[in-house]
């Protein structure tokens, strides 16, 4: 087993399924349930979703075994180990700025992530109350939306209680913490939600209309930003392009099959997102809402539902509960490479390392909080965007698609051929050649070529 407060990574899990559980906790969270949902229905449906599945395919998976193999060769936190890696294969040690440039947007992303995880919590609590107890469709947007984004002190109080449970779990250690409730949570919100999806599809006489929204690929509705959006979303969703899989690869054995784990990740992941869509369209087209709302719509589309069926007050709150768990196994990850790297680097205790980065994180997410509503002044947006707005869009669209690049183009040009064979040990030639091909040219210069064909659209003024 691992220790938690050793210098370098010692321990390795026991097993393949602890990591694709460790994995899996840290893809699947609010970026499947709540924001999957939210910014489909702002790009305007089908073709986003098809564009998003692409990206999974060809750039998001070759990317996470070139993650894991990194993670894995290096048996180090993610700083060290490209500094570590390029001085191995002779390059130029500026390459362990991937790493800093993980901890900067991991940083980023938990401030927001936070705040989000905190509804979840108040929802959790609101519905197990009943106080949305056979409210209408209205009446629980008016609820999130004029309620819950305006309650300063509220929303201050989930923030909180999310980041000092997160801070809690990354102390204790990853593989005590959160490891055996993940094996239960997990699978226990799957099967809530494929119960939804039943309901959804025989109860809300909407289905048709909810499936065809996400899976007819009218492309017509496509804008350049939308392929930006689904390719940065490819990256938040699985957790790449910031070295959190990177850390947790480091823990991998070594004679677990990279490809077959990451793909099994990949897929865990896509079906929650597509079922989470699934689940929530037909309700949201019955209760003649907006799917272009944004983040509020997963709030409110299944609260209105929950208000509405029988025992809609427990399950709910059972929902909410294991959508706040699913945040929370994604949140630690989002720390655990900075938390590894300081404590590894200035010989620390792990807890010392926790709350100084906890700190810092809670301090960001008050201001992403506050973007909603002290501070939703023009005064105080940058390129038109509240700091929530913006550090979400900044790390989703640039910074992860950016480090996942450099990451592919140093698994796939900077690290020795044969290390990456032996690291990745696939059963054939012909599958290491398509994933070379894949790191090397497509997975970079599909991120290039995103990145040049939307700066160029934006300074067109198109
Ligand atoms: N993948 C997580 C989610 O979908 C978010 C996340 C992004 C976690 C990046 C770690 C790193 O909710």
């Amino acid at each position: 087993m691992m220790s938690d407060s050793a210098p370098t990574v010692t321990g390795t899990w026991a097993t393949r399924w602890t990591f694709i559980l460790a994995a899996s906790g840290s893809a699947i969270g609010l970026g499947n349930i709540w924001k999957f949902p939210f910014i489909t229905g702002e790009n305007g449906g089908g073709a986003f979703v098809l564009v998003y599945l692409i990206c999974i395919a060809m750039v998001g998976i070759p990317i996470m075994m070139s993650e894991v193999l990194i993670g894995r060769h290096a048996r180090h936190n993610p700083i060290t180990a490209m500094g570590q890696l390029a001085r191995e294969s002779g390059a130029s040690r500026l390459w362990g700025g991937i790493g800093w440039m993980g901890v900067l947007a991991g940083i980023m992303i938990l401030s927001f992530y936070s705040v989000v995880a905190g509804w979840s919590l108040d929802y959790t609590v609101e519905l197990f109350a009943g106080n949305f107890n056979g409210k209408t469709g209205e009446e629980v947007g008016k609820a999130f939306g004029e309620g819950l984004l305006q309650d300063v002190p509220k929303l201050t109080l989930w923030h909180t209680v999310f980041m000092a449970l997160t801070a809690l779990v990354v102390a204790l250690g990853i593989h005590k913490g959160l490891e055996n409730s993940v094996k239960l949570m997990m699978p226990a919100l799957f099967i809530l939600l494929i119960g939804m999806l039943i309901y959804s599809a025989t109860q809300t006489g909407h289905f048709g209309e909810g499936f065809a929204y996400l899976f007819d690929f009218d492309f017509s509705k496509l804008s350049v930003d939308a392929v930006l959006a689904a390719l940065g979303h490819s990256f938040f969703t699985l957790s790449l392009g910031m070295c959190a899989i990177m850390a947790y690869g480091a823990y991998m054995p070594k004679q677990a099959s990279i490809g077959s784990t990451v793909i099994t990740v990949a897929i865990l992941d896509t079906a929650v997102a597509l079922v989470a869509g699934l689940v929530i369209f037909p309700i949201v087209f019955a209760n003649g809402m907006e799917p272009t709302q944004g983040p509020g719509l997963l709030f409110v589309s299944l609260t209105t539902a929950f208000a509405q069926i029988p025992g809609g007050q427990i399950l709910g709150g059972v929902f909410f509960l294991l959508v706040s768990i699913a945040a929370l196994s994604s949140s630690i990850s989002l720390i655990e490479p900075s938390a590894a790297w300081m404590t590894e680097r200035f010989n620390m205790g792990r807890a010392t390392s926790v709350v100084i980065l906890s700190v810092i994180v809670w301090i960001f997410g008050m201001g992403c909080l506050l973007s909603l509503n002290e501070w939703s002044g023009e005064e105080y947006q940058v390129f038109g965007m509240g700091m929530f707005d913006l550090f979400d869009f900044l790390t989703a669209n640039i910074m992860l698609p950016l480090g996942g690049m450099f990451i592919a183009i140093f698994a796939g040009w900077i690290m020795k051929r044969s290390v990456v064979l032996n690291e990745l040990a696939l059963k054939s030639l012909v599958r290491f050649n398509l994933w070379r091909a894949m790191t090397r040219v497509i997975s970079p210069l599909a991120v290039f070529i995103v990145f040049v064909v939307t700066l160029y659209q934006k300074f067109n003024g198109a």
